[in-house]
């Protein structure tokens, strides 16, 4: 349409208008914020009660609603319809705009959703959407207000409208295909974290984290600070189907309740002070894949109840908004907190902690694994060296004594940062006992890598006499604090006997 046609049909004023429109539509990428615009301006300026917009799905020639304006807009969006079904699927087949100024008269019109409704559509006014001569869906416009009806120059206006979204909309689907091959390209690009380990309770884990992966299970994590929770969540999202969508963490202690939920939830412009336009929150942002929720008994009561209906009900609202938001999202959780003890305060919800331990995974100790030190050395040794450009050959003998002996409070955190920090200031072709640190070296009474008195035990369970001695032998080092020498004395062995039995315990270093 020419624009001096446009401004007889329409008036200045309604040109001032759509100029608006058009910048306010082209000003966004996001799809669900163009479609809210679409809607306002579409009631704004056909001046009727409530509109609708279908998209096309291609792949099942369906049109489905995907924001519906007015009061019934929740229900709308359960309705899905086919190619010239209703007066919108006749519009989508026929490509052709459509006034009906009283559609109980029109044979067309889909009334199972008025029935459904409760809402009472007297006057449409209904434009195809056309995006490079492609449909791609539908604009409705439902009862003109004042008892008007729907006139030429309002449909030249939707059509008008309609040009405009098909185009932003087909637009921002291209951005959000490009972003999803952006963010799929970085993966591809980043170095595979791999998760290492020999010994039998790693492998055990990860034999289990791989069934795990195949479903949707919610998963809680448990386990002490740096025992590898967030590499076996992100391994686990790896595994399974969903691994080509987002894996999204959220660490629940560092915000305040208002920003967490904002985080976690989305919030609408002006639902709290800050909140100066709509924010997508991170399930939203996980839908298709997997949520990482880190210390999750950090959790206030109310964000735990908002958390427990959305794995109840896989919907939520955003912060501020009436719109219900449906997300496919697998939960994964981690805590290093006695939820328990949690509960018993009455701190932690129990239907919450029910719901997130559908399937739960413990962590161990390093010093409870400490067959894994060596690999796990030689692991990080192998990345820092290729990092730093310092070719270190490799951890001496003595060393990986040293390292295995170790009580490791900070677990494989800590052994990464001692390797890095050896392979930064070692001037060796090996790391030497000399490189690591004095509280390393000779840890304060009683740390040693030994299991402790609370904490998983590693002591095996069985009957047999070795079993039984291997037993003994690490009651007897918890009650000397790790001390041999006095264990050795209790047991009455010599210390060379008892460090022989020991290395048996622990197969020795390759
Ligand atoms: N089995 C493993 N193999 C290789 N690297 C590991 C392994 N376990 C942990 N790491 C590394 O150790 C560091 C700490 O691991 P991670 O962040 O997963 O621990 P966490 O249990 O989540 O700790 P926190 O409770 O402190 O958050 C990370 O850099 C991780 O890459
Ligand atoms: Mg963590």
């Amino acid at each position: 349409m020419q624009i001096n046609q446009i401004i007889n049909e329409l008036g200045k004023e309604s040109l001032g208008e759509l100029i608006k429109v058009s910048t306010l539509i082209n000003s966004s990428l996001d799809l669900s914020e163009i479609l809210t615009h679409v809607m306002e301006l579409t009631n704004r300026l056909l001046n009727c009660e409530a509109s609708s917009l279908l998209l096309l799905n291609e792949k099942t020639n369906e049109l489905s609603f995907k924001t519906a304006t007015g009061e019934k807009a929740q229900d709308m969006k359960a309705f899905n319809l086919k190619m010239g079904q209703g007066i919108a699927g006749w519009v989508a087949q026929k490509e052709k705009a459509v006034i009906i100024p009283d559609v109980e008269k029109d044979p067309r019109h889909f009334s199972q959703a008025d029935s459904k409704t409760g809402f009472k559509t007297k006057s449409i006014l209904c434009v195809p959407m056309k995006a490079k001569g492609q449909l791609i869906g539908v604009l409705e416009g439902i009862n003109k207000k004042e008892n008007l009806v729907f006139d030429e120059a309002d449909l030249s206006l939707a059509s008008i409208l309609a040009d405009q979204a098909a185009t932003a909309i087909q637009n921002a689907r291209v951005y959000e295909e490009l972003q999803q091959d952006h963010e799929n390209l970085k993966k591809e690009v980043r170095p595979k974290q791999t998760l290492v380990g020999k010994s039998k309770i790693i492998q055990d884990i990860l034999k289990m984290a791989g069934r795990a992966a195949q479903g949707d299970s919610t998963l809680l994590i448990r386990g002490k600070s740096g025992t590898g929770k967030e590499m076996l969540a992100r391994a686990i999202h790896q595994l399974s189907p969903r691994s080509n969508k987002p894996f999204v963490c959220v660490t629940c202690s560092i915000l305040t309740q208002t920003l967490l939920e904002s985080e976690l939830f989305g919030h609408e412009k002006g639902a709290f002070t800050g909140a100066d336009s709509r924010k997508i929150g991170r399930f939203e942002m996980a839908d298709g894949g997997t949520l990482f929720l880190d210390e999750i008994g950090t959790l206030a009561p109310e964000t735990q109840l908002r958390l427990l209906r959305v794995l109840q009900d896989k919907e939520f609202e955003r912060v501020g908004g009436r719109e219900t938001i449906k997300v496919n999202v697998r939960i994964i959780a981690a805590t290093n907190e006695d939820l328990e003890k949690g509960i018993q305060e009455n701190k932690f919800r129990e239907d919450l902690y029910y719901r997130l331990k559908v399937i739960e995974i413990f962590m161990p100790e390093l010093k409870d694994r400490s067959e894994d030190i060596p690999i796990l050395a030689q692991h990080f040794l192998e990345i820092y060296s290729r990092e730093m450009a310092r070719p270190v050959k490799g951890i001496s003998k003595e060393a990986i004594e040293i390292l295995r002996n170790y009580h490791w409070p900070g677990n494989v955190r800590e052994l990464k940062n001692t390797i890095e920090r050896s392979v930064v200031l070692g001037s060796s072709e090996y790391i030497v006992s000399e490189d690591l640190t004095t509280e390393i070296r000779h840890p304060r009474e009683g740390a040693t890598s030994l299991p402790s008195r609370e904490g998983p035990s590693q002591l095996p369970s069985g009957n047999t006499l070795e079993e039984a001695e291997i037993r003994h032998i690490q009651e007897i080092l918890v009650k000397t604090n790790g001390n041999k020498s006095k264990a050795a004395e209790l047991l009455g062995i010599s210390r060379n006997r008892l460090d022989r039995k020991l290395a048996g315990i622990k197969p020795a270093a390759k």
